[in-house]
């Protein structure tokens, strides 16, 4: 058996992600609250942040040892550097953490498997409705035993865009200038607070497409996959992959003008 299948990896993810997304259930049920605070005043970190991050590393040390993890709360610093061919496992304990706080329905577990630098399986689990998209590298994306495909859509005109703000306030001024213009180009924007949702949703169709300055690898690595495997295209401004400076996800069609819109707009400029 190869242990570093994407098939197996994804096994074992879901496994991971489905009890870290009850955990984080059951600690909102129980009462929530804010931490700490990270970047800014508003980047909050609630227990529950830092609780389901430990239960998926603490699980992926006992199925999975060896393995390195790099996480949102405790970075890579709890398995130590990951051996070459190995495999990193990357994962968001709770995105959307600013929708967990207020009790709004959109927020999820996010868990990717990396080999040689690649994502080659990730599940995204809402942890409010149990939603899960998964993906493995070159074996589509998955929703409830259903095969994912992005939207046909190419007229930018007519595009449902997804995107996100970041937590530092010189930033999100720069979004919202970029946005202000983008509205005009296209059907309209949304803002659900959650970017691996929001690429899961980019996945089924549920937006045309998303984009977004300043993501971290957790942010993105399985949301990205799902996106990828569904169909759209994913990279960042002229050729670069997608990566802090600009998350593009767009169907083959809408990549291009969608694009050469945000690069006139320097959506990846500012702080
Ligand atoms: C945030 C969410 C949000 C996005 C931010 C992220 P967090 O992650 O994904 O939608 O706009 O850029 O930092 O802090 O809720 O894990
Ligand atoms: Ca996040
Ligand atoms: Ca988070």
């Amino acid at each position: 058996m190869d242990r570093s299948a994407p098939s197996e990896l994804l096994e074992i993810a879901v496994e991971v992600a489905r009890e870290a997304a009850a955990t984080a259930y059951r600690m909102r049920v129980e009462g929530v609250s804010v931490a700490a605070t990270k970047s800014t005043v508003t980047d909050v970190v609630t227990a529950a942040d830092r609780a389901v991050e430990r239960q998926v590393i603490d699980a992926l040390r006992r199925l999975r040892p060896g393995d390195a993890v790099l996480g949102e709360e405790y970075g890579a610093g709890e398995t130590g550097p990951v051996a070459p061919g190995g495999v990193r496992w990357i994962v968001d304990p709770i995105d959307g953490t600013v929708n967990y706080l207020y009790g709004i329905p959109h927020c999820a577990v996010s868990l990717a498997a990396e080999v040689n630098g690649e994502v080659v399986a990730g599940v995204v689990r809402n942890i409010s409705t149990g939603e899960e998209w998964t993906a493995t590298a070159g074996g589509g994306a998955w929703r409830d035993g259903e095969r994912l495909r992005c939207s046909t859509e190419s007229d930018l005109g007519q595009a449902l865009v997804a995107t996100g703000f970041g937590y530092d306030p010189g930033r999100r001024a720069h979004q919202a200038r970029v946005v202000a213009e983008l509205i005009s180009h296209i059907r309209d924007i949304r803002r659900f607070g959650a970017a691996a949702l929001d690429l899961c949703l980019a996945a089924e169709g549920r937006v045309d497409a998303y984009y977004e300055k300043g993501l971290a690898a957790w942010d993105q690595a399985a949301g990205a996959l799902v996106a990828t495997e569904a169909g759209l295209l994913v990279a960042g401004l002229g050729g670069l992959p997608a990566g802090p400076d600009l998350v593009i996800a767009a169907p083959a069609a809408l990549f291009e003008p969608l694009h050469d819109r945000l690069a006139d707009l320097d959506a990846s400029g500012g702080p």
